[in-house]
């Protein structure tokens, strides 16, 4: 089998890890490579950065170290999970970029009381989700690659699955979301709240 490589990437908390393991559990020869953490596997994280509340990852170390085993992953399809998987993915190695995306109150509500982030911290995410910061960063990394946008508000991991699937078999030649945060927050201002407690 001539396996895939597919970038899975969006700000954190949109559900690449819980996607990337449901994929990988339904699927013998689907592998599952979390980047948070491949990069301490590698020795790539040099430090921590505390008011950003991120660990500091040496993308130069991640990137050989990614390159090196995304080479000598044959016969399998890779899932590379990270919310700056464009950016170190071998771009001649990927095949396919899934962008996971989510509404910008409802991953405020997961930031916040699933993954307890502090309120700077879920702000930030917030701020690049609404921004379009990794499906930016994903047509500028991997601009001539299949890249599709999969909103994930309110419906299950499940049911994200089954839509990630049917957009595989079609070799990603699938329309995927198109999202605008900015819109939808012009036309619901009540759901912005969060961006000024
Ligand atoms: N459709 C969905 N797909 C993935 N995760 C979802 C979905 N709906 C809700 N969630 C929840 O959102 C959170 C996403 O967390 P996680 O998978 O760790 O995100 P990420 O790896 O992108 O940071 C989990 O608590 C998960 O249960
Ligand atoms: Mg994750």
């Amino acid at each position: 089998m001539k396996g895939k490589v597919i970038v899975v990437t969006g700000t954190p908390g949109t559900g690449k890890t819980s996607l990337c393991r449901y994929i990988a559990s339904k699927n013998k020869g689907w592998v599952h490579l979390d980047l948070n953490r491949f990069a301490a596997e590698v020795n790539a994280i040099i430090g921590y950065d505390n008011s950003l509340e991120t660990s500091i990852v040496h993308m130069g170390i991640l990137k050989r170290a990614l390159l090196k085993h995304v080479s000598n992953s044959v016969g399998v399809h890779l899932l590379i999970d990270g919310h700056y998987a464009a950016e170190v993915s071998p771009v001649k190695h990927v095949d396919y970029c899934l962008v996971l995306r989510c509404r910008p109150d409802v991953l405020w509500r997961r930031l916040r009381s699933v993954r307890r982030y502090s309120e700077d911290k879920a702000r930030r995410n917030v701020e690049s989700e609404i921004t379009d910061y990794c499906y930016l960063m994903a047509k500028l990394h991997l601009k001539r690659k299949r890249i599709v946008q999969l909103d994930t508000t309110g419906i299950s991991v499940g049911k994200t699955y089954i839509r990630f699937m049917e957009c595989y078999r079609k070799g990603f030649k699938c329309r995927g979301d198109i999202v605008d945060w900015v819109d939808f927050l012009l036309k619901n201002p009540g759901k912005m709240g969060f961006l000024f407690r």
